[in-house]
């Protein structure tokens, strides 16, 4: 029987060399290779600045702290993400609000985002924390809109978005990574482009990018990394509160290669995207993502939603079954606001977000990533296709 992992990366010689290159070096950590992946990352999306970070849960602290976001603030997001989006609102005393799901998009709703903020029950929301969920932009014009209108600040978790772009009122066709006052990234093991660990921060703001670039190495000068090399200096001043969040050369060098490979690997999951599309759209059973036209979508994750009523299996079962036949599956995303740590924090409740529960009970991931063949993507869609018509009621 076949065996297809939920996900595999795909490194290749060029990654290799690249960190083989930098173990040689004899200069390991944060150096020449992070400030080489920050110029071209920021060249890739067309942003002014872009700032390495260990991780985009790192790059998401930094972030709300760039902003000054503190004990008592209130920042609006989804429940329908990772923890990581709403976690680091907690280092900082801050308050995450959720707000429910478009059913479609899977995206924060922006009318509920201008409903919460009208409604005069939230009068310290700081930022809005918008997720493009499984890489499909979120309505940035919308957004950014109802963002200024309140005068709130816009933090991008574009963890599952690079490459991903949408069309801006003015603009044009843009990367995500231009577009909020701070977007952040996530290069982890499972993402579009991996450096095995790893996040980066885009902005247009020189004042917040020099704010996080002293905060992410413990406050200190901005190049004191430079104090071991031969033009630096021993001296070094602390200038702010400080965190350990700073990217090595050996996690960078993998990204700078995966960095040249993203328009591939993102062309390649849109071609799988599309074969799953067309497998599935005559199955009654099964409901594809849907896209839309304004958008390129990075194709992070493909989101498939079982229709239960003509189903006899729940959700969790269909799960088990694909990984009996041997295909690996995750469920993207067991909504924030119905698990322990956030009840008792914040005291939101299950049924406090409908559409993200209901999306919740009968969503799974199937695989997508470039390191599969197509006869892998064959197996994933018929193995899909013979469940649901085992399983039919
Ligand atoms: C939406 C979202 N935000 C943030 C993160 C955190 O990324 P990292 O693992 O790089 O800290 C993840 C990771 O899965 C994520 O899915």
């Amino acid at each position: 029987m076949r065996q297809i992992p939920f996900h595999r990366p795909l490194i290749g010689p060029e990654e290799e060399a690249e960190v083989i290159d930098t173990l040689r070096s004899g200069w390991i950590t944060t150096g020449p290779k992070v400030k080489r992946f920050e110029r071209e990352f920021a060249e890739y999306v067309g942003a002014r600045r872009a700032l390495a970070v260990a991780h985009c849960t790192g790059a998401l602290h930094l972030a709300l702290f760039a902003l000054g976001i503190g004990p008592g603030d209130e920042v609006i997001t989804t429940p329908f993400t990772f923890t990581a989006t709403a976690e680091v609102m907690g280092y900082l005393g801050a308050r995450p609000v959720f707000v429910d799901i478009d059913p479609i998009t899977l995206n924060i709703d922006p009318n509920q985002v201008e409903q919460a903020l009208s409604s005069g029950a939230h009068r310290r929301v700081k930022a809005l924390m918008p997720v493009h969920f499984a890489g499909h932009p979120c309505d940035m014009d919308r957004l950014g809109a109802i963002a200024s209108r309140h005068g709130i600040r816009i933090i991008e978790d574009a963890a599952h978005a690079v490459g991903a772009a949408r069309t801006i009122e003015g603009r044009g066709m843009v990367k995500i990574g231009t577009i909020g006052d701070l977007t952040c990234f996530s290069f982890y093991a499972t993402k579009n482009i991996t450096a095995a660990e790893g996040g980066m921060i885009t902005t247009e703001d020189d004042a917040l990018a020099d704010r996080i670039a002293v905060a992410s190495l413990h406050g200190m000068d901005r190049d004191a990394w430079k104090r071991y090399d031969a033009s630096g200096s021993w001296y070094y001043e602390i200038h702010d509160t400080g965190f350990k969040y700073n990217l090595s050369d050996v996690h960078a060098a993998i990204g700078i290669v995966q960095l040249k490979r993203s328009d591939d690997f993102m062309r390649r999951r849109a071609s799988i995207a599309q074969s799953y599309n067309q497998s599935f759209q005559s199955d009654p059973a099964l409901e594809a993502p849907q896209t839309e036209a304004q958008i390129e979508h990075a194709w992070h994750l493909y989101v498939l939603k079982l229709r239960l009523d003509r189903l006899r299996i729940d959700r969790a079962r269909f799960v088990e079954l694909l990984r009996e036949r041997g295909v690996g599956t995750s469920v993207h995303c067991i909504p924030l606001h119905t698990m322990h740590f956030y009840r008792d924090r914040y005291g939101y409740r299950p049924g406090d977000f409908p559409i993200a529960e209901e999306v919740f009970s009968r969503c799974l991931s199937l695989p997508i990533y470039p390191a599969m063949s197509a006869e892998d993507i064959s197996y994933v869609a018929e193995t899909v296709l013979d469940l649901s018509r085992e399983h039919r009621r």
